[in-house]
């Protein structure tokens, strides 16, 4: 297949759009607060809240999905109403709110916490992805170096926050680490409000829309998107409290999807109902990848925490920190990937994204490899070596450098256009039940039927090598179905180079 090479208009020039180092700004730090709780939240719930391993995992599982899922209602609304710009500040406002429950020193505020960031994010995080994307042009040769550069802020602010959150969240107390993550927020938006005329009015609302506008009562659109997330919040926390029927929920919002994507992939001409189902095959295995990756911040850091040796020279390294290790891993090999790529490109020789999936999954699976042999290397009291966990974390971080970058820029190429964002919010919904399935496997496999004694270590061990053991052949498995499903495809991914 012979590539065009398009040249850059002499107007663009090489470098970035100014609006690239805000947004990267604002997710960075956006993300700060996210990983900082994340890094906290199953340690705080099993050994603060003392709730069992069963529904730690049932609470993360389902906290982890909804924030996943709750950007294709924020994607949605600031498309039609509210914008990309407002949608972000009122996303900041209320996840920043959300971090402040937390930091109050209630077990009750916890789940009112969580509520808050599910909303915020749900404004927040599709919109900031999307609202870079309106700085490139059709064919703007700096686009994908533009969102490289933006998936290391991602990265940055998820190595940074475990580090800083962890380690006061350790020291001085839960709700202090809470709070700390919530400083990142307001951070990110400070960011935002110092250089809102850098964003040189994109992402405004749609023209006929006028979120002022007086609908009676004291009404008008803004302020019901306003009242409508103060509901929402309340929702969400009543859901996390009834966390073993939200499942079942998740499932059917989950088929009302499907079938609209597909009556959509119906109603369109032959090429773009192709590019649709082909996407929605990728979406598949891209769950997949994550319901094996997102095992990082519940089961490994369980695992980290009961049976890893954390010492160094006799200095015991706070738990949280190995959260920081995937994401350093990304932002270092990030380069090199990139590297590989542009090299193979330039013989045509670059893998089509099934072969790139299919690779990406393979190295999940040995990642799990890598724990199952720490497991069966352990000491009688249960402890293995921190190598095997950062062997582990390495595999991860190179599949997750194989699969997620690529499943971005696979969207915007293959959807029709006037479906971009709507598919952006399918492929988001992937993610969200990959951290279901995650959560649901962790449960399945490795919490223990009757609680453990603590003394049971090897019993405890057990637990986590069949979770391990599943995961390291499912993935293993999706990797030979990427592949032997890759023939199939792709001519399609040829027509949209
Ligand atoms: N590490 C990525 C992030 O936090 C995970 C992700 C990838 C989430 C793709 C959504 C979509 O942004």
């Amino acid at each position: 297949m012979k590539k065009v090479f398009v040249e850059v208009p002499k107007h663009l020039g090489t470098s970035q759009p100014k609006a690239l180092y805000i947004l990267f700004f604002a997710e960075l730090w956006e993300r700060f607060s996210f990983y900082g709780m994340r890094a906290l939240l199953i340690l705080y719930m099993t050994s603060e809240l003392l709730f069992n391993d069963t529904k730690a995992y049932n609470i993360y599982g389902i906290y982890t999905a909804l924030v996943y899922a709750a950007p294709v209602i924020g994607g949605y609304l600031a498309d039609n109403y509210l914008g990309n710009r407002n949608a972000i500040f009122l996303g900041g406002v209320i996840i920043t709110l959300g971090h402040c429950c937390l930091a109050l020193p209630f077990k009750e505020s916890l789940f009112y916490g969580l509520a808050f960031i599910i909303v915020g994010t749900g404004f927040f995080k599709a919109n900031v992805t999307s609202l870079l994307g309106q700085f490139y042009e059709k064919g703007d040769v700096r686009r994908d170096a533009g969102f490289t550069l933006f998936y290391m802020g991602i990265n940055l602010g998820a190595c940074l926050a475990p580090l800083v959150c962890g380690y006061i969240g350790k020291k001085l107390g839960w709700h202090y680490g809470f709070g700390t993550a919530g400083i990142g927020m307001l951070l990110g938006m400070v960011v935002l409000l110092r250089s809102a005329q850098t964003l040189e009015g994109a992402g405004s609302p749609p023209a006929k829309i006028n979120l002022k506008q007086p609908l009676g009562g004291g009404l008008t659109p803004y302020r019901l998107v306003v009242i409508g997330s103060i509901l929402s919040v309340a929702l969400f926390s009543l859901c996390l409290n009834f966390y073993h029927v939200m499942g079942h929920f998740l499932n059917i919002f989950g088929i009302i999807s499907l079938v609209w994507v597909l009556g959509i992939a119906y109603r369109c001409e032959r090429d773009d109902r192709k590019a649709i189902l082909t996407l929605l095959v990728m979406f598949l295995f891209f769950m997949i990848f994550w319901a094996g990756y997102e095992q990082a911040g519940s089961s490994i850091n369980l695992f980290t925490d009961r049976h890893v040796d954390r010492f160094l020279f006799g200095w015991e390294i706070p738990v949280p920190w190995f959260q920081s290790i995937p994401p350093f891993f990304v932002i270092t090999m990030a380069p090199l990937f990139s590297a590989i790529w542009m090299k193979l490109g330039r013989r045509n020789l670059e893998p089509l994204p099934p072969t790139k999936f299919g690779l990406g999954l393979l190295q999940s699976g040995l990642g799990f490899g890598c724990l199952l042999i720490g497991i069966k290397t352990a000491d009688t009291q249960g402890v293995t070596s921190a190598i095997w966990l950062i062997l582990a974390y390495f595999f991860h971080a190179s599949g997750e450098l194989s699969i997620s970058p690529v499943g971005l820029s696979m969207v915007t190429k293959l959807s029709p256009p006037r479906f971009v964002s709507f598919m952006m919010g399918i492929l988001f919904l992937s993610v969200s039940f990959g951290n279901y399935l995650a959560a649901l496997v962790a449960r399945i496999f490795g919490a223990p039927e009757q609680p453990l004694q603590t003394s049971d270590k090897l019993g405890s061990l057990q637990c986590f090598s069949h979770t391990y053991e599943f995961l390291a052949y499912f993935l293993l498995i999706a990797s030979i179905a990427m592949f032997l499903i890759s023939p199939f495809i792709r001519k399609v991914f040829e027509k949209h180079l």
